[in-house]
């Protein structure tokens, strides 16, 4: 079950955190803050918020240009180089 993997891949990245804290290496620390990060957000994504897929943000980002119109900054990020 993915429910069942996802809490497997934060139990693992969070033993290797305690490790690391244990031997007080921060570099390592700095490299697993980003596992720990995703296996955070992995489960949040099917399980939390599971409409957020990037299709949803294509459509959000078209619906925000549709209202904003192409005055949005984001909307022509060349001008910005100027
Ligand atoms: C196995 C799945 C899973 C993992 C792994 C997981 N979460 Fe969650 N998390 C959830 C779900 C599901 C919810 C939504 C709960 C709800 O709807 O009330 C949630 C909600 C939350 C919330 C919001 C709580 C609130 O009061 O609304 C926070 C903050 C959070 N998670 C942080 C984390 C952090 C930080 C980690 C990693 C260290 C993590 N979660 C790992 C499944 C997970």
């Amino acid at each position: 079950m993915e429910w069942n993997a996802r809490i497997e891949a934060l139990r693992n990245v969070g033993l290797e955190v305690l490790d690391i804290v244990k031997r007080k290496d921060v570099k390592e620390l700095w490299d697993a803050s980003d596992n720990l990060d995703s296996a955070c957000e992995a489960c949040h994504r099917s399980y939390w918020y599971p409409g957020e897929t990037p299709a949803f943000y294509t459509r959000l980002d078209r619906r925000l240009r549709d209202r904003v119109g192409s005055s949005s900054p984001a909307a022509r990020p060349a001008s910005r180089a100027k």
